[in-house]
């Protein structure tokens, strides 16, 4: 599978970059867009304002097709989490629990752990040993009192891929709330049977820090409360003269803290073209040759392997190894000192490359730990 060339030119990491799942060095186009924004406050007219809302509701609507909703189902967000903070403080006053496997990224912890404090449902967190967030195993925790499901698209340490529609199905009448940060942009776009899909577009997105979304699906914009709702989220915002309360909007604005992330919003849609000019399954037919070949070379340096996936499907762009008998803080600064960057998480090493990761990586990591 090869990429256009104009998909590859707009990026410029290191050859030994495989970190994405921690952060995703953006693209030319991502840069230009930022500079463009800020160029614009740097010497504002009378009307820059005016361009800068139009060109917000612009890269907004880029944003609502690429989650293939429509837009008023589709809210900028500055951070995955500040999502998550919607959906769970959305559900106040509504009793029951939400269920989230208890391994997630603390991400996706916090928010309905802060909400349950404040008087939201309570968290059945759920341990998954083997790291295999199945939809059997999320069935077995939903009951008739359950509101929310939420789950990561990729897990962040073991890379697993969770089967959507059949979390759909495991959740019943509850809501879906996904957190796509691993996965959007990579292998995944739109928010399918989800009800709440959300992501940072700073790692798989390459779309930088400050840059995020959260979709909605019909039934999720009915069911949640605007709670963590300001000024900017109601109708007539500008009408200040006119006090408050105003009334919430009706659309997926009504999900906005204060200002919207303006530059978030013009970087994520930037990334969405850039992106969009490959098309995510040819992105992510690339990862999956990528993190094959680096598993290969793991494996033959005697490595041992999180692999809780039973199929391609079950898999992403995450590959996390440890040599036996090795400190793993040693084996990922000894990578980084071979210009092989990766991130520590707890006892292992994780991996993630992206399309542009080149073949040649593999050979790079391979010398790093010996077995090429
Ligand atoms: C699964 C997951 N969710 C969320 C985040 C980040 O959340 P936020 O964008 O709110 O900082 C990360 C990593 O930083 C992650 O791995």
């Amino acid at each position: 599978m090869s990429l256009p060339q104009g998909y590859l030119d707009e990026f410029a990491e290191p050859l030994g970059y495989l970190d994405f799942a921690a952060t995703g060095p953006v693209s030319r186009r991502v840069r230009a867009a930022l500079d463009e924004l800020m160029g614009m406050v740097a010497a504002p007219s009378g009307g820059t304002g005016e361009i800068v809302f139009s060109r917000f509701e612009a890269a907004t609507a880029t944003a609502a097709a690429f989650m293939e909703v429509p837009v008023d189902r589709l809210a900028p967000i500055p951070v995955t989490s500040e999502g998550l903070f919607h959906a769970a403080f959305g559900l106040l006053g509504l009793g029951g629990n939400v269920v989230v496997p208890a391994g997630e990224f603390p991400a996706n912890l916090y928010p309905w752990l802060r909400a349950a404090a404040a008087g939201g449902p309570a968290v059945r967190m759920i341990e998954v040993p083997d790291g295999r967030v199945t939809p059997e195993r999320i069935r077995e925790a939903v009951d008739a009192d359950t509101r929310a499901v939420a789950v990561s698209l990729v897990d962040f340490q073991t890379g697993f891929r969770v089967d959507l529609d059949g979390m759909r199905h495991a959740a019943g009448d509850a809501l879906l709330v996904v957190d796509a940060i691993q996965g959007l942009g990579a292998v995944h776009r739109g928010i399918g049977p989800a009800d709440v899909m959300v992501a940072g577009g700073q790692k798989w997105m390459r779309a930088g820090w400050g840059s995020g979304v959260m979709a909605l699906s019909e039934r999720a914009l009915d069911r949640l409360a605007p709670t963590l709702s300001g000024w900017r989220a109601v109708e007539d915002a500008l009408e200040t003269h006119r006090r408050a309360p105003h009334p919430a909007l009706a659309s997926a604005g009504r999900f906005q803290v204060g200002t919207p992330p303006i530059p978030g919003a013009f970087q994520f849609a930037a990334a969405v073209d850039v992106i969009e000019s490959a098309g995510v399954p040819a992105i992510a037919a690339v990862i999956a040759d990528r993190v094959a070949a680096l598993e290969e070379v793991v494996r033959s340096a005697g490595a041992e392997v999180m692999a809780p996936w039973a199929s391609p499907a079950e898999r992403a762009g995450i590959l996390c190894f440890r040599l036996p008998g090795a400190d793993p803080a040693a084996t990922h600064t000894h990578l980084a000192e071979a210009g092989v960057l990766s991130s520590q998480r707890g006892d292992w090493v994780r991996l993630a490359p992206h399309a542009t990761t080149r073949p040649e990586a593999a050979g790079l990591l391979a010398a790093a730990l010996g077995s090429g």
